[in-house]
């Protein structure tokens, strides 16, 4: 299967686009050899919260999940940073790396006219700080935020608004992420998905349903046009 004229590209930004563990040198200053496990729980418990509060209808913005995911990852590893420290990791959450092959993929695809869009949990400031700081907002044909919908991705209210906010069926929205719940996501609310298994030991989760296309690299992305 291949991408289509007409058809719109959302990708998810935080582990697709943006490198979520950029920051464990920095954590390594302040936690020493516990920063790689720190970076991991940060991760892990950002994403629990994110979904406990869509069950719950509990929404806040994503930076808050960021930060009591962060404060949960310090508290479990037995950590203490000073409030100012705290303040300076979630200031450089809003700038952390790109992945190496994001910019010369996009720039790619905004050349040969691929509607693309970042699609995100992030808070709208966020994803533009994020991407105009790694050179990838130009790129983009736009940034939908899942906040105007007051949930987070994978419900599928998350997705409606995305294809609401560009104008898009379903059926013509692919998405386009290394996070599997994601792309799960998308595909239960009935668009077409490409997985960027980063690492060959990333596992898809066996539910039964398999991505439309798997890339290893998002250099993988124009052979598919
Ligand atoms: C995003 C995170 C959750 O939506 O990966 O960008």
């Amino acid at each position: 299967m291949k991408i289509q004229s007409g058809d719109v590209l959302a990708f998810d930004v935080y582990g697709t686009l943006i490198d979520i563990h950029a920051l464990t040198p920095a954590l390594s200053m302040l936690v020493g050899s516990k920063a790689a496990q720190l970076s991991q729980i940060w991760r892990q418990k950002q994403l629990e919260y994110a979904f406990r509060r869509g069950l719950m209808g509990a929404f806040v913005p994503f930076s808050t999940v960021t930060g009591q995911a962060l404060d949960y990852a310090l508290k479990v590893t037995g950590e203490n940073i000073s409030a100012d420290e705290r303040d300076n990791l979630l200031e450089r959450y809003r700038t952390l790396d790109a992945f190496i092959d994001a910019r010369p993929a996009m720039q790619a695809l905004s050349a040969d006219g691929v509607e693309c869009h970042a699609f995100s949990n992030g808070d709208p400031e966020d994803i533009e700080s994020l991407l105009r700081s790694q050179g990838l907002w130009g790129a983009m044909h736009g940034a939908v935020s899942v906040l105007p919908a007051q949930t987070f991705k994978p419900a599928p209210a998350a997705y409606e608004h995305f294809c609401k906010t560009v104008d898009a069926k379903a059926d013509r929205c692919w998405i386009v992420s290394s996070n599997p719940f994601d792309v799960m996501g998308a595909m239960n609310a009935g668009w077409r998905s490409i997985w960027v298994q980063r690492n060959p030991e990333d596992v898809f989760d066996p539910w039964g349903v398999e991505p439309t296309l798997t890339i290893q690299s998002l250099s993988d992305l124009p052979e598919y046009l």
